[in-house]
């Protein structure tokens, strides 16, 4: 394989291209990827090991943590933590951000915003899962502890982001603002391998996802939009198709590759949608934007909204940029709730 580029050796390449890097953001990613085998080879045992289920616990939204939501916070954590590059996380999975005291991490630069596992209800389904990350250099001066300004900054702060995909094979998708890159696991080797240079999602696409079991409590200009795509053909006679996995990151991954558009509007139940802004809708916005689509709260580019809350919700529109500006005009047309 005389072509055959690694993770690692390909984010050290692109080091080059930032003024200044050191070195330390190529560390950070060897944190990320070593988390990411490690809890890949834990999703692949699921239904073998006692491994599947519910905790008994909730996290501070209320919803049931599963045994692989945790084991994934620890593992990413504790990797963030070990190579210094992080002063602090922010996890779905923890009520409050995380500081990490030892005297390296004090000096580190960066904070990262986390959901470990995305799609665990899909779990013990045997559907894939993933982890979706974002990486920001922090605002309060390095050697004092972070503060919470670090954790609520915009999208557009952002200095890299990506997710992993536990699918039919794990892949590693990542942007540092320079295209978006996708590597392969190759579990023989223990290596992710350089598979997808540079993606680019269709500007046009024939897939909508969404929980169409909402559709009653949907906003009056999502319920026209869906019908608008029930009842069109954006190509060859055949009407648009409807894909809901579960799993953001996994129908984010299939609309990237393919086209579409990804939606989680506000519900009767959920009135500010239900995704999280910080560590499900920002890293996705910037992937996706740096793929050439679009991402918007239905009105807003979702990286210039600016957080006030860690574990904020925001209504989601991801995917082909032609399909994210009609869904965005069909809400101006019926602002109706
Ligand atoms: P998580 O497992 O991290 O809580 O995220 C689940 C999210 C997202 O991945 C998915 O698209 C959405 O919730 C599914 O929600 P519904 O079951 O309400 O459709
Ligand atoms: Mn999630
Ligand atoms: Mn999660």
């Amino acid at each position: 394989m005389p072509n055959m580029r690694t993770l690692g050796e390909f984010v050290v390449e692109k080091q080059q291209d930032f003024p200044h890097a050191t070195g330390e953001l190529s560390s950070l990613f060897a944190s990320i990827r070593l988390a990411a085998k490690v809890v890949n080879r834990e999703i692949n045992k699921a239904g073998l090991a006692d491994i599947t289920g519910a905790v008994g616990s909730e996290n501070v939204q209320g919803e049931a943590q599963q045994k692989l939501d945790l084991y994934a916070n620890d593992k990413f954590k504790a990797a963030l933590e070990a190579r210094g590059q992080v002063c602090g996380i922010a996890s779905e999975e923890e009520d409050e951000a995380v500081y990490f005291d030892r005297d390296s991490n004090a000096n580190a630069k960066y904070v990262v915003l986390m959901d470990p596992l995305d799609g665990s209800s899909n779990i013990d389904v045997n559907v894939s899962v993933g982890t979706i990350f974002s990486i920001y250099r922090r605002i309060s001066p390095v050697g004092t502890p972070p503060t919470e300004e670090d954790f609520l900054q915009p999208g557009t702060e952002q200095v890299a982001a990506g997710y992993v995909i536990y699918g039919s094979s794990t892949m590693l998708v990542y942007t540092t603002g320079n295209g978006v890159h996708g590597f392969t696991y190759d579990p023989s080797i223990g290596v992710f391998c350089l598979s997808h240079e540079s993606m680019m999602i269709p500007k046009d696409g024939n897939i909508y996802s969404v929980n169409e079991g909402n559709y009653i409590k949907f906003p009056v200009g999502v319920k026209k939009y869906i019908k608008y795509c029930q009842e069109n053909e954006p190509e060859d006679g055949r009407p648009y198709t409807s894909r809901y996995i579960g799993s953001l990151v996994a129908d984010f991954h299939r609309n990237l590759l393919k086209g579409g558009l990804y939606l989680y509007p506000s519900t009767a139940s959920y009135p500010n949608g239900k995704l999280r802004l910080l560590y499900e809708c920002n890293p996705m916005a910037f992937l996706i934007e740096q793929a050439g689509g679009l991402a918007s709260d239905g009105n807003t580019r979702i990286m210039e909204l600016k957080p006030t809350e860690l574990h904020q919700r925001v209504p989601f529109f991801v995917g082909s940029s032609n399909m994210v500006e009609k869904l965005e005009q069909f809400l101006k047309d019926f602002p109706e709730q």
